[in-house]
């Protein structure tokens, strides 16, 4: 019988309890992961998540922590290491919004988005490497000594009006990531990024919640859907697994098109 690609492997997913997260959590169970369901202040979403897990006969835990404080991360990797022993994988997926024009942005908006989007994947990510080493490279579990997977966006290169603070701190994740692989590869580290596009999610339910907005949407995505966190928990399992082993520093754009120009398919 073939295995499925992340048998054996441990991931801890942050910002599980809802949205893309949430279908990580699912996606990466059913490939065969155990699963740390990280919540901030959501603990019956993370529970429902890891009973459907277990009722398929998977493996999850859910752990609360805010990614920006870096006793909570600690706590993160004790609690995958308690449960399954530790971690392979890191999903550093936790993201905000906190949307507003230019010069209406407090300083507090501002930092609440990079503190959670950029602060929180640097710690989280900080944490996962140091852990990688001490545990030790196992080809009984994967090829490499660990893997990192950030969640960024569409706007690490996609500039985008009313919402500085978040593409600031997804342009902020595409040279983390970059520099981060770069740095640990050598060390049989890979590091790679997905870039989803309009995901049907809470943070952006403004954006598809009506027919009028959804039709808007449609503007931007030449492939005409609006992407299901399905879409990116197929593609980070790919981009986890040993399928991907030679996949270092890359960002994979899961986004319909939307970051091909779209209005320009007509002029220009
Ligand atoms: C944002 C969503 C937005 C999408 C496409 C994502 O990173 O979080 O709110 O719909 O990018 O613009």
């Amino acid at each position: 019988m073939t295995q499925p690609p992340l048998a054996n492997q441990r991931v801890l997913i942050t910002g599980a309890s809802s949205g893309i997260g949430a279908g990580m959590a699912a996606g990466f169970a059913a490939a065969g992961a155990a699963v740390v369901v990280n919540h901030f202040g959501q603990p019956d979403a993370a529970e429902a998540i890891v009973r459907q897990i277990a009722d398929q006969g998977g493996r999850a835990v859910a752990a609360a922590g805010d990614v920006s404080k870096p006793a909570d991360v600690a706590g993160l990797f004790d609690i995958a290491a308690e449960a399954f022993g530790g971690v392979d994988i890191l999903a550093a997926n936790a993201g905000i919004q906190k949307d507003a024009a230019f010069t209406e942005m407090s300083l507090e908006e501002w930092r609440a988005a990079l503190e959670v989007d950029l602060t929180g994947a640097f710690l989280c990510a900080q944490e996962a490497v140091r852990r990688f080493r001490r545990q030790g490279i196992d080809p009984g579990r994967s090829k490499a000594l660990g893997k990192v997977l950030f969640t960024s966006s569409v706007h690490q290169v996609i500039p985008w009006a009313g919402h500085a603070n978040y593409a600031a701190a997804k342009g902020g994740v595409k040279m983390l990531m970059e520099s981060m692989a770069q740095e640990l590869a050598p060390e049989k580290i890979r590091v790679n990024a997905i870039a989803p596009g309009a995901i049907r999610t809470p943070i952006n339910r403004a954006a598809w919640g009506t027919p009028a907005a959804k039709q808007d949407l449609m503007r931007l995505i030449p492939y005409g859907r609006i992407g299901e966190p399905e879409d990116i928990a197929a593609a980070a399992v790919w981009l986890a697994s040993d399928a991907a082993d030679y996949v270092v520093g890359t960002t994979l754009f899961v986004d319909g098109g939307m970051s091909l120009y779209p209005s320009f398919a007509h002029g220009g």
